[in-house]
């Protein structure tokens, strides 16, 4: 009986869905942190463009749901939610601010999707349904410190937009500084939408307290208000830089050279990275948006990310999530920062840290850089908090891997 009713029952409706792998966009159009995440958008319909160009995946062109969530935690996860219950995606790529992650991690949970998340963050956060593929602090916030202390001196300022990404990392770099017996002499918080008054504020209160190096983890659109109002000061970055994970070429060139210049960022990729595969990254990226755009590492993350998915979805040839997952943890990728894999254990990936200074033409000198990639590390469980940190660090922080050199 039952063989005679699935006998007869009608085949699936072929409809025009079948002829495409149909994923998930939701990077920021517009709001506080637009400027980052147009790239990350950008990044993305690239990679997507070379993979179809190229003939798709088992013939098929991925083809993507792009919703625009406006810097805005709500509006991910709203969007988030109608990707995997009205457009039935599973794959989603983005999200910038990790309280926009947060919002989306309960959705992907609950509808056993993947995210792929291609922005640093603060660490500590493991979930089955993403790949971050973004630095996590060891990667980023441990080799700062140990250039800002070498460098710089004793005393940290501390100054973050209001959330969680701010906080921990600022929380990170306190144990960091004060583990290698160096001080934080403040730490303050603005709205992320600041005013004027906001961080005229800060800054005198930097003025009044005179730090040797300030730790920023401001992000998006008050990024650009800081820096001017550092520079209106005529303060120089020689003597009291400001140091951040977030101020990439995108802030540089939003907040301008002249204002950015001598500031320093620690990143696994910055535009001036010389490997082939950044070569054809970059005049890709110059081709298609216009050659005063700078690539940068959100953005290199992107693309990076739809490339190791596209890869896995080639070997697998279905999309369900367990596959797809499958087929990417351990995977490698020529990016352009270098040889990368995402870690199997933990969904982070494997990069190459680096220090650079903004230079008169708004891009970065490549000042420091380790000479192999970096395990993720996001718990820091490896981490020792002791002064031979900054002293011999290499033997923890840059574990030599010496069959995946740069290329
Ligand atoms: C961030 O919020 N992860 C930059």
């Amino acid at each position: 009986m039952t063989r005679d009713l699935y006998k007869f029952a009608p085949k699936r409706k072929l409809t025009m869905d079948n002829n495409f792998w149909k994923v998930g966009v939701l990077f920021s159009k517009t709001g506080v942190t637009s400027v980052i995440e147009k790239t990350q958008l950008n990044a993305t319909l690239l990679a997507i463009r070379e993979i179809n160009a190229a003939g798709g995946i088992h013939g098929r062109s991925i083809r993507p749901v792009v919703y625009d969530p406006e810097s805005d935690p709500e509006k991910f996860y709203i969007y988030s939610k109608r990707l995997v219950e009205k457009d039935r995606v599973n794959m989603i790529f983005g999200c910038y601010m990790s309280s926009t992650r947060k919002a989306v991690l309960p959705v992907v949970e609950n509808f056993n999707g993947l995210l792929w998340y291609p922005t640093l963050y603060e660490g500590y956060e493991f979930s089955n349904n993403v790949i971050y593929t973004g630095a996590a602090p060891n990667q980023n916030s441990a080799f700062l410190a140990q250039h800002l202390i070498n460098q710089f001196g004793r005393r940290f300022y501390l100054v973050g937009s209001n959330y969680i990404y701010p906080y921990e990392s600022n929380r990170i770099m306190r144990d960091l500084v004060e583990s290698a017996g160096r001080s934080v002499v403040a730490e303050k918080y603005i709205p992320l939408n600041p005013s004027d008054d906001d961080i005229t504020l800060v800054l005198s209160d930097i003025l009044e307290k005179r730090p040797d190096v300030i730790f920023s983890t401001i992000v998006g659109s008050g990024t650009r208000l800081f820096y001017r109002k550092y520079w209106a000061a005529g303060l120089q970055p020689k003597q009291m830089p400001i140091a951040s994970l977030t101020t990439s070429e995108a802030e540089v060139a939003d907040m301008g050279a002249e204002v950015a210049r001598g500031h320093i960022t620690a990143s696994p990729y910055f535009q001036a990275v010389d490997t082939v595969a950044n070569q054809r990254f970059v005049h890709k990226y110059h081709a298609m948006f216009g050659a005063d755009q700078s690539t940068n590492a959100c953005c290199e993350a992107a693309y990076f990310q739809v490339h190791m998915f596209a890869d896995a979805l080639r070997k697998v040839g279905k999309i369900n999530t367990e596959s797809v997952r499958a087929a990417a943890l351990g995977s490698f990728y020529n990016a352009p920062q270098g040889k990368i894999q995402i870690d199997v254990d933990n969904h982070h990936t494997y990069l190459w840290p680096k220090i650079g200074r903004v230079n008169k033409e708004g891009q970065f000198d490549i000042i420091d850089q380790v000479d192999t990639w970096v395990k993720p590390d996001p718990y820091l469980v490896n981490l020792q908090m002791t002064e031979p940190l900054f002293k011999a660090s290499n033997d923890y922080q840059y574990e030599d891997h010496s069959s995946h050199t740069r290329h």
